[in-house]
């Protein structure tokens, strides 16, 4: 870690997103950190192919923090950068970036941000087929008249949108199974620090009546036969995770009570062509995806037309408090850049996450 520095001094902060930043944030930071240069460029890094192209060499020299979505300079075009605040929780895109791979700057994702979005998705696509909502719709469009009991979720990957999905899911009266990467077998092993807003989640990690973790075969078994109504899957997408939930998985979830499953992590964390198949023969009530793969889907693609499926484009995060909390976020590792501490939701280079 570098060492404190009270003000920034020397520190030029380059905020490249496609929105105005709130009313005084920009005064805001310059108040707080006297000696941190503040530089916003209108830019969608999302959808533009390249990075503002009127940024000169000089602009990026002196860049040491960087808010931005997939799009980086090198590392001999920005040689101060010292901290990469990405605009989204996923990080799967900058794992084999060299700026990432090949450098030990600090990057941090937004995880935190999307949760309370999240969880309100799973629940609503759960309920809406729980109460055959979509059947009765289309009932009432040809005018005609035409719940389980206590259910359990499997929540394969228990962080911020997990804990939050948990949160949700217990105040419904479900009961929460929790799957994480790393073994949780103490109380204090269950913590999660990294951001959440005041109320939500779960950040002492209380809520889940078991726990399950790691990455043998086994004990991903185990857990999908576990007897769950719901799976959600919120894991990063991986090596290890790349395929994780494919035919012999689905033959697993559809021993116990037949799983709905709802992904919003990344499409190629199931397989598409064994969800299609335990869908069409109902080895799986149903799913809701919020990702998919390919994504986006091929107008002619049979996953559309798959049985009691619901797709939406990868929307479940959006919020109009979506750059707000990504704001907080930033404020956040400000601080800890000042105080020469070690920053919030960053990415580790070794799980790739
Ligand atoms: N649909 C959308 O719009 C949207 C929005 C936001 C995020 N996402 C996706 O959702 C993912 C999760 O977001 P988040 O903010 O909840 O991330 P997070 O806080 O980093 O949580 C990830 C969780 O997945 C677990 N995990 C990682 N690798 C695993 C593996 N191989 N096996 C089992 N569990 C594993 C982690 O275990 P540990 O606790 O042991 O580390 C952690 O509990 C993101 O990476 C992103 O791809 C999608």
């Amino acid at each position: 870690m570098s060492p404190p520095n009270k003000e920034l001094t020397g520190h030029k902060l380059l905020l490249l997103v496609p929105w105005e930043p709130p009313a005084g944030y920009v005064d805001g930071l310059r108040a707080r950190f006297p000696g941190l240069e503040v530089v916003h460029e209108n830019w969608d890094t999302w959808s533009q192919p390249t990075l503002p192209p009127h940024l000169t060499e000089e602009d990026w020299s002196t860049v040491t923090v960087l808010l931005t979505g997939p799009k980086f300079p090198t590392r001999e075009a920005a040689p101060r950068l010292q901290l990469v605040q990405l605009q989204s929780a996923g990080a799967n895109f900058i794992l084999d970036n060299p700026l990432f791979k090949d450098t030990n700057i600090a990057f941090c994702t937004a995880n935190g941000v999307h949760g309370p979005q999240i969880a309100e998705w799973i629940v609503c696509t759960f309920l809406a087929y729980q109460h055959r909502i979509p059947y009765f719709l289309g009932l009432q469009r040809a005018h005609r008249i035409g719940a389980d009991s206590s259910t359990r979720s499997g929540i394969l990957g228990y962080g911020s949108i997990g804990r939050q999905v948990a949160r949700v899911a217990t105040a419904l009266g479900m009961e929460v199974y929790a799957y994480t990467n790393r073994p949780r077998p103490t109380p204090e092993s269950r913590r999660d620090d990294s951001y959440v807003l005041p109320g939500l989640g779960d950040p002492e990690g209380k809520l889940p009546s078991r726990w399950f973790s790691g990455t043998a075969p086994e004990e991903l078994a185990a857990f999908l036969d576990s007897g769950l109504d719901l799976l959600v899957l919120a894991v990063p997408l991986t090596p290890l995770t790349r395929g994780l939930i494919s035919g012999p998985q689905f033959e697993l979830l559809a021993r116990g009570r037949r799983t709905y499953v709802a992904n919003i992590g990344r499409g190629p964390v199931i397989d598409t062509d064994a969800l299609i198949t335990a869908l069409n023969t109902d080895a799986i009530r149903g799913a809701a995806l919020d990702v998919t793969d390919p994504e986006p889907l091929p107008s002619d693609h049979p996953l559309w037309d798959a049985k009691n499926i619901i797709i939406t484009p990868h929307v479940s995060g959006n919020s109009t408090s979506y750059n707000h909390r990504l704001l907080a976020i930033l404020n956040i590792n400000l601080e800890r850049l000042s105080e020469g501490k070690d920053f919030m939701n960053r990415v580790s280079r070794k799980r790739g996450y």
